[in-house]
């Protein structure tokens, strides 16, 4: 009988342990999918796992989150897809992906230099103008809990890139947004869109010359192998989206939300405090590996690609309107040079 009771309080205690997500009230939790695309190291990875634990936490095990990395459960078209479908609850996606929801507005972000520098960025995130531009996203079901900023943008590519000519012919992934395929256009090169997950092996195979991204996913996802060069040009950078679907959310027992949105706002803490540790690590990390050379944009070469990608500003005008490009420049602080 003592044995009995014994195995009793053993697998009891491994259910509680091993399932920390166990309401008190024994009913089952609610259980968060949360998919993302990059590594589990990266910032995003990393935040990702400090609000499943936060979650739990302050939900006291009524909520069960599972994080999904890698792209593991889903690429970046199909998640977003998942989201609206209520597959998925919770994506971070760049906010370079919503034209496909049919919000093409956060493209703007990525006109070239417009939040090179984070002060600028984060002005930006907290301007009044985002929460027109959240309406936009929960009239697709979609609802932003938070912006996460990643930092900027450097290039990596088989051949050096210095000049705006040196990327003429070149094959460039980017990401869906129409302006980035207008930088590449402008840029000379052929822009092709792939998905995140499919990248490392789209440079290994030769099927794109280059792409660019933050430092810290160039890291993570190991791009150093497949890339010779790295130009630190700083010229876009990389804004998550903490998304939901809506319906999901507003639909949470008023128990949970509080507890949801402490975590929300905490892991927005650690990853805004984190990403700009990692970017600047990763520069060095990939130094040390040997297997790139890495130049930085002096001023003169800086001027010089401003000066070739300024005409895509004013090719976006007949997409966004002058007017929006002009508050969007007011909003982030962005002075466009006088040519
Ligand atoms: C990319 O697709 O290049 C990145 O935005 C991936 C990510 O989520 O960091």
């Amino acid at each position: 009988m003592k044995r009995l009771t014994v195995t009793l309080a053993a697998t009891v205690a491994f259910a509680v342990v091993g399932f920390g997500s166990f309401s008190p009230a024994g009913a089952d939790p609610i259980v968060i999918k949360f998919s993302h695309v990059v590594s589990p190291d990266a910032p995003k990875g990393k935040a990702a796992l400090l609000f499943k634990q936060l979650a739990e936490k302050y939900t006291d095990g009524k909520v069960s989150v599972e994080v999904y990395p890698n792209s593991s459960l889903y690429k970046d078209k199909e998640e977003l897809e998942a989201l609206q479908l209520g597959s998925v609850q919770l994506l971070a996606p760049s906010i370079s992906k919503f034209g496909p929801l049919g919000v093409k507005e956060f493209d703007v972000f990525d006109l070239p230099f417009l939040m090179s520098d984070e002060a600028r960025a984060r002005q930006m995130m907290a301007s009044p103008m985002m929460a027109d531009l959240n309406k936009k996203l929960e009239a697709k079901g979609v609802m932003p809990l938070a912006y996460w900023d990643n930092g900027a943008h450097v290039y990596t590519a088989n051949v050096p890139l210095v000049s705006p000519d040196d990327f003429r012919g070149l094959k460039m992934r980017i990401q869906g947004s129409k302006v980035l395929d207008a930088v590449a256009r402008q840029l000379g090169a052929i822009p092709q869109i792939i998905a995140f997950g499919e990248l490392y092996q789209a440079l290994q195979t030769g099927v794109v010359d280059g792409e660019d991204n933050v430092p810290s996913n160039i890291w993570t996802q190991k791009f150093y192998d497949v890339q010779k060069y790295l130009t630190v040009s700083y010229h876009g950078r990389l804004t998550y989206s903490l998304i939901t679907n809506a319906k999901f959310w507003n639909s949470l027992p008023a128990d949970v939300r509080p507890g949801l949105d402490r975590a929300v706002k905490e892991s927005t803490e650690f990853f805004n405090d984190t990403a700009a540790k990692d970017n600047a690590q990763a520069l060095k990390d990939i130094a040390a590996t040997g297997k790139v050379q890495m130049h930085t944009l002096t001023d003169t070469e800086k001027k010089a690609w401003i000066a070739k990608l300024m005409p895509v500003h004013k090719e976006m005008e007949g997409r966004f309107g002058k007017d929006f490009i002009e508050k969007i420049y007011k909003a982030s602080g962005f002075v466009p040079p006088q040519s």
